[in-house]
């Protein structure tokens, strides 16, 4: 479905670059709806040309062309460019920030009374329509405010409202995750050259196996555990590699992975 509202994107780093190639790739808006900032011309030129979008160096020129304004900044420079546009910010106008661990109250007191503010946390894959985002939202956004941002976000990937309370975790698990991920799929890849693969197949062989286990999660709604039974038969090749993982506290380390990214969400905020 595509959108009538234009979109500012206030920071064109990865996440920005990431956002737009999403949102044009699923037709939800198009280049002339969209307009992006940065403080860097030459990044400027690259989302340009990638892109086709409108772009500028002046944050207020990119909220005044706005009606759904992205902050996609560090953290550390949120209560700056917040503060330094907030003048700018019209009543109507939804501002979404997708900042790790900066909460949306923090985001209240730079901006207008009465703001909308919702707070996403999106994660990479965005830019190949199978992102993960989650939407927090603030007191004064409307359902049709809310309505619109999960269109923007379901049209680059899956969406779920929850509260604001679960960002940190959020942030851990799903924003950080793909990263955690790419690392297994290297390891798996790395595993089946060992084995006599060549290395393009294996990398392929593993990341197709690795959206086919999440699909499946997805699809049957059935526990991982019993997923996981259905592929080991007694005696066979899969008990011994579990054991192998099991051995190497695979389980102790992803969770540790979650939780150290999650405590560094919180900290940024
Ligand atoms: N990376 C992820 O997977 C991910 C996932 C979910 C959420 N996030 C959140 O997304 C945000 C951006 O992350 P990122 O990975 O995209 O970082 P990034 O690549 O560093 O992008 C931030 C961009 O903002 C620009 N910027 C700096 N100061 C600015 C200003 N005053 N006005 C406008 N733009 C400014 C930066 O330019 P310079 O480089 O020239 O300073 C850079 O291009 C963070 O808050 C992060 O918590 C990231």
């Amino acid at each position: 479905m595509k959108i009538q509202q234009n979109i500012s994107i206030i920071g064109s780093g990865k996440m920005g670059d990431t956002i737009i190639s999403g949102l044009l790739r699923a037709g939800v808006a198009s280049a002339s709806q969209i307009i992006a900032a940065d403080p860097s011309s030459k990044r400027l030129d690259y989302i340009k040309e990638r892109h086709g979008v409108r772009t500028t160096i002046n944050n207020r020129e990119a909220v005044d062309a706005g009606d759904i304004i992205i902050f996609c900044v560090k953290p550390q420079n949120a209560e700056n460019v917040f503060t330094s546009v907030s003048d700018r910010v019209r009543n109507g106008n939804i501002v979404i920030s997708i900042m790790a661990g900066v909460t949306i109250s923090r985001m209240q007191s730079w901006l207008p009374d009465g703001s909308s503010v919702i707070r996403v946390m999106p994660n990479t894959p965005t830019q190949v329509n199978a992102g993960m985002s989650a939407l927090a939202r603030g007191s004064h956004v409307s359902e049709s405010q809310l309505k619109v941002s999960e269109t923007l976000f379901a049209a680059v990937g899956r969406t779920i409202v929850l509260d604001e309370k679960h960002f940190d975790a959020v942030t851990g698990l799903s924003a950080s995750g793909p990263a955690f991920i790419y690392i297994i799929i290297e390891a798996l890849a790395d595993g089946g050259v060992k084995s006599g693969l060549p290395r393009d197949v294996a990398i392929q062989l593993a990341a197709q196996m690795t959206l086919g286990a999440a699909t499946m999660v997805l699809e049957t709604g059935k526990h991982p555990a019993i997923l996981k039974d259905d592929v080991t038969t007694p005696a066979g090749c899969t008990t011994d590699g579990i054991l192998a993982l099991e051995e190497g506290g695979v389980r102790v380390t992803l969770i540790k992975a979650v939780t150290e990214a999650a405590k560094r969400a919180c900290e940024l905020g």
